[in-house]
Formats: structure tokens, C-alpha cells, sequence
């Protein structure tokens, strides 16, 4: 009988998550934002080829691939055709950006949330079959109308059937159709995902982020993704307002107000990069145990980069998107 709750253990990353139910092992890590390396969630492929270390699991779904008898002596299991029963220890793989596939899905937009004259934010709903694999911090192309534009995902993998974009009016054919023609229920097509500006799930030290205008997108699905995962001892963000309100301040300070780790900033990018540089990195004299994901222009990135390793940061906790 599958447990009600179940703590599961993932080696060797360490990292763990709880199932509910008859959830499949699949089901629950990326519920919990944990990329395990999988195919086609339908028991086919094989991809998802786990090893029990400990406890004891039991079989929810049937599979047609085949798991070979030596290799299930040794613990072999499909994640996603087993559950739990109690808590139990697992060897799997973690996905990185080159392990996901592209995938093309046509969507329908669940709401589109505008925000003012330049910018809103759209949200869009994959069929419940055909759900988007993707890491934070990466971005898809969006298709409607003849119009197409490049995206960064802003909402967090956890949630795989819930796209949020934030859609600039300026910038790229689409859109100009999604303030003039996009409306609810309408298709989308989506392709990707594309980038690896990903969170490194290895690390445990705290995170600064550093957003510039809507370069928060892909720091918000960090944000949040690096929440479910609680990969970060601390978060600050910082975000500079450059063309753009910070159009999502609200949702900030709930986050600051839920959360005791978490600090924020609003800036105004009313200087040099230089100076801007200096700001963001004015109340972190040491940042020998940090990592810092950050977007904007590339003149601002080498700054802030230059400036954060002469404050100690190792080259290996910088991660630097030019938007
Ligand atoms: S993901 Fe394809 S068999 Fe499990």
C-alpha cells in the first residue's frame, strides 16, 4: 500500500521531496521543482531508470518498457511508474539544460494581466498532456497571429502546465499582437526551451539576484524555483529600473514579507554601469561564499562581474545573462 506521505531522498544530489498519495516518484520531484531526468512520463522510454537504495516502493502505473530482471535485483525502477511506500532512498539523475528536449506545444491563454501602456504579463496553460519541460532562467518562442517573439519564462518549473511571460509592447512582433489582438482562451504556440542561465541546484550558498527592467522575468522564475527547491541559505535582489517601472513590486514584497531570508531593492538605473555596479554591491564587502545571477545589458554585467570578484566572488558563482 503506498504511503500517505512519503519522504524521498535523491542521491547523489541530496536533494529530497515528499509524496502524496499515489504520486508517482515523477510527479512529486517535479512537483517539487526537482528536475529529474525523465522522457515521456508514460512508462515507454525508460529515461527515468532510478535505483532504490532504501525502503520500499510499489507500482501505480503500468509500464511497456522493459526493466531487465539483473538490473532489477540491483533496485532498477521507472520513477514514473512507482510510488512509495514509506521513505525510501533513490539513485537518479538530474536534468541540466542539455538534457531537455525541444518541445512545441500549442497553448491557450489562461489570462493576460496587463501592467501598464509597455509591458503585461501573460499567462498560458499547456494541455494537461503535453506539459512544458524546461529549467528556470530559460526561455521559449511564443507564436500566434503570424507574430513570434523570444521569451523568458517567469514562473517556476514546479508548476510545468502554468507559462508566465512578461511581454514587452516595444520589442518584437509579438508583442505588438498581444496588446492589440490576444485575447483569452486564444492559441499560442510554444517552442523551446532554449538557455542555460540555470540555477546550479549543487550549490547552498546564499544567492543575490540582480534584475534589470524585465530582465526580472527570468530572475523571478529563479527566485521561485530556487524557493521550492530551498537551494539558497539567503536571497537579496536587486533590480534596477531602467525603461521600465519595477512592474512587479507588489508580488516582491510578498515575497519579502513571507520570508525571512529574503531582501530586496528597488533601484533606479540613473547612472553609469559603473556606478549602478557599485550600488548593487555596496552592502556585500565579502562574497567569497555567494553566487550572483544576474541580467542586463553587457556593459553593466562586466561591471558588476569585475567588481564582485574583486569582492571575492569565485569565478564559478557568477552567472551573467546579457538581455
Ligand atoms: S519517463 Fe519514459 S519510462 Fe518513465
Amino acid at each position: 500500500m503506498p504511503a500517505m506521505s512519503a519522504q524521498v531522498t535523491v542521491m547523489p544530489s541530496g536533494h529530497t521531496f515528499t509524496i502524496e498519495g499515489n504520486d508517482t516518484i515523477l510527479q512529486a520531484a517535479l512537483r517539487a521543482g526537482i528536475p529529474l531526468n525523465y522522457g515521456c512520463s508514460g512508462g515507454n522510454c525508460g529515461e527515468c531508470l532510478a535505483r532504490l537504495v532504501s525502503g520500499e516502493v510499489s507500482k501505480v502505473h503500468p509500464h511497456d518498457f522493459i526493466v531487465k530482471e539483473v538490473d532489477k535485483a540491483k533496485g532498477a525502477l521507472l520513477m514514473c511508474a512507482y510510488t512509495a511506500v514509506g521513505d525510501i532512498v533513490i539513485e537518479a539523475g538530474i536534468a541540466g539544460a542539455e538534457d531537455i528536449p525541444q518541445q512545441t506545444i500549442v497553448t491557450r491563454v489562461k489570462a493576460i494581466e496587463p501592467i501598464d501602456e509597455s509591458i503585461l504579463a501573460l499567462h498560458l496553460m499547456t494541455p494537461r498532456s503535453q506539459r512544458l519541460r524546461f529549467l528556470a532562467g530559460q526561455s521559449v518562442r511564443l507564436e500566434a497571429g503570424g507574430a513570434a517573439g523570444d521569451y523568458y519564462i517567469a514562473s517556476c518549473p514546479c508548476d510545468d502546465r502554468h507559462i508566465e511571460l512578461h511581454v514587452r509592447r516595444d520589442r518584437q512582433a509579438f508583442g505588438e499582437w498581444a496588446f492589440a489582438g490576444l485575447s483569452k482562451e486564444d492559441a499560442v504556440t510554444l517552442s523551446g526551451p532554449a538557455g542555460g542561465f540555470v540555477i546550479q541546484l549543487e550549490s547552498r550558498r546564499p544567492i543575490i539576484f540582480v534584475a534589470w527592467d524585465d530582465g526580472f522575468a527570468p530572475i523571478k522564475s529563479l527566485i521561485q524555483h530556487a524557493m521550492s527547491l530551498e537551494v539558497a541559505e539567503s536571497m537579496h535582489l536587486y533590480w534596477l529600473a531602467d525603461k521600465l517601472a519595477h512592474y512587479q513590486e507588489n508580488y516582491v514584497r510578498s515575497l519579502a514579507d513571507a520570508l525571512d531570508d529574503f531582501e530586496y531593492r528597488m533601484l533606479d538605473a540613473d547612472a553609469d554601469s559603473a556606478q549602478l555596479a557599485e550600488r548593487v554591491l555596496a552592502g556585500h564587502p565579502d562574497l567569497t561564499r555567494y553566487d550572483i545571477y544576474a541580467t542586463g545589458p553587457a556593459e553593466f554585467l562586466d561591471c558588476l562581474r569585475a567588481g564582485a570578484l574583486a569582492r571575492n566572488l569565485s569565478v564559478l558563482g557568477w552567472h551573467g545573462e546579457v538581455i
